[in-house]
């Protein structure tokens, strides 16, 4: 069966900002922008100092945004051990949490406790992870996130080998008939967009690219190839 994703692919692709590169201090002034634009969902990138030399923010602030919001909030968690936040992660209500292969003692047992909780499973790695190393999981998980940067900062550049691992992940989809979504992260702008579409990619992440474009609406147009 295909996930709700997939079903929204079907008519085009998904533009999924990441409030990374939004103004902090505001947040529902942000999303209101964003979802006049056109945006499908938010992409909240929760580090924790440890996985990621970065911090962010974590299950209050996420609690917030649900109440400014009925988009789907699609949690990016980039922090050690991720099963011992599934429980506020939830509470907060986002609708999907994505773990990094990397950071989970068990990335199935993880998995399946976060579609235990009602929300979708996202699994990532980094780019110098073997893809390989997620194939395994391909059959417990509604979202696959292919990181096109090094995970803990926005405004990187694209790195080109994301395309590659997209490619090969959408074969695996097609070859296993799994239902997963396919996202790419990092460095997602208009000019490299076609190339992740045309690879594969159901969702489009993407923060510094859209956040300070001026027109985002014209943005977010560009990312769907509209
Ligand atoms: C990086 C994050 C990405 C990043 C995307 O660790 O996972 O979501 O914020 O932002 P841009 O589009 O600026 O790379
Ligand atoms: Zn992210």
């Amino acid at each position: 069966m295909s996930s709700w994703w997939l079903r929204a692919a079907e008519r085009r692709v998904a533009v999924d900002p990441s409030l990374l590169s939004a103004d902090f201090a505001d947040l529902r002034g942000e999303m209101a922008s964003l979802a006049r634009a056109g945006a499908d969902m938010f992409h909240l990138d929760i580090m924790d100092g440890h996985f990621v030399p970065n911090l962010t923010f974590g299950p209050p602030v996420a609690a917030a945004l649900r109440r400014r919001t009925d988009l789907p909030l699609d949690a990016h968690l980039m922090v050690e051990r991720p099963a011992r936040l599934l429980d506020d992660f939830a509470e907060a209500g986002v609708d999907s949490i994505t773990i990094h292969v990397e950071a989970a003692d068990e990335p199935l047992a993880t998995l399946r406790a976060i579609g235990q909780r009602g929300m979708k499973r996202g699994l990532t790695l980094r780019p110098g992870t073997r893809l390989e190393t997620v194939r395994p999981l391909l059959g417990e998980i509604d979202l696959l996130l292919i990181m096109s940067v090094e995970p803990g900062f926005g405004g990187q550049h694209f790195m080109p080998a994301a395309l590659d691992r997209v490619a090969e992940a959408a074969a695996w989809r097609r070859g296993g008939n799994f239902g997963f979504a396919i996202s790419v992260d990092g460095g997602v702008e208009g000019h490299n967009a076609a190339d992740c579409r045309a690879a594969g990619a159901d969702i489009l992440v993407s923060g510094t690219y859209l956040l300070h474009a001026a027109n985002r609406a014209a943005a977010i147009r560009k990312l769907r190839g509209e």
